[in-house]
């Protein structure tokens, strides 16, 4: 299926769905503290999700046993909430959410850190999101997509961090996953135009160490193969003919 332009109507909805995930995550990056589960974290997220009358979309996606993916330290992405993985102090933890309303799909995650951690993942965390916003600012009308993903990678690069390269963003709106597939690292070809109306989630997923990854025999559990950290940072962004509007993002919030 080819990339889809959203309508006005479209767009109205989507950017609904977005501001309630948005909310979603405001609350649940309030629960992060020391001595909670991560299975603790899912169930938050999943009665946010309902109570706004939504469903979590990444609950039995492909099989996918929960509604939000916790990632602890050198898990990237996908990990799966569990009663006995206890969050403690100097952890970082990526938390990846979505959601559906009324048919349209929004889809953002966050890394935060558990209490004091030290300056270096600190900083991964901060890299990390700035590299976000880094290549958005080419997600506008004329611009080729894979601007975004060679300033992604040149900004994480520089820094020396691994750029994840089993794993990409993605187009959004009535399926969670639609074309186009966004890399976070450098193409070789410019990929297509873009085109006001397109709503993408751009998620940058860095390692502090090498770029490689391995997964876990859950058959989820993204982790980085030689033991660094990882941080992951993602927006659902509407492409205009201007300034990208990030849409999981709440006026005056991170
Ligand atoms: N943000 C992730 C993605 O774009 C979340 C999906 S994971 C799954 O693929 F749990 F839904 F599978
Ligand atoms: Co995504």
């Amino acid at each position: 299926m080819a990339v889809t332009i959203k309508s006005k109507r479209e767009i109205e909805l989507m950017r609904e769905s977005c501001r309630l995930l948005a909310e979603v995550h405001a609350k649940l990056g309030e629960a992060i503290k020391p001595g909670i589960s991560t299975l603790e974290i899912d169930v938050l997220g999943e009665r946010l999700i309902r109570s706004c009358g939504c469903v979590p979309n990444f609950l039995h996606y492909n099989g996918y046993p929960a509604s939000i993916c916790v990632s602890v330290n050198d898990e990237v992405v996908h990990g799966i909430p569990s009663k006995d993985r206890i969050l403690k102090e100097g952890d970082i933890v990526s938390l990846d959410a979505g959601l559906i309303y009324k048919g349209y799909h929004s889809d953002a995650a966050r890394t935060y850190a558990v209490g004091k951690v030290s300056e270096e993942a600190a900083k991964l965390i901060q890299v990390t999101r700035q590299s976000f916003f880094e290549g958005i600012k080419y997600a506008t009308e004329g611009c080729y997509l894979h601007d975004i993903s060679y300033t992604i990678d040149s900004y994480c690069s520089s820094f020396g961090y691994g750029v994840v390269r089993d794993l990409v963003g993605h187009g959004i709106g009535t399926k969670l996953h639609e074309e186009p597939q966004i890399p976070n690292f450098r193409q070789w070809r410019r990929g297509i135009r873009l085109k006001a109306g397109m709503t993408l989630a751009i998620e940058p997923m860095i390692n502090m160490g090498g770029w490689q990854v391995k997964w876990l025999d859950d058959d989820w559990t993204v982790v980085t193969r030689d033991g660094s950290l990882s941080a992951h940072y993602e927006n659902t962004v509407l492409v205009t003919d201007g300034e990208p509007e990030i849409l999981t993002l709440l006026p005056g919030m991170e």
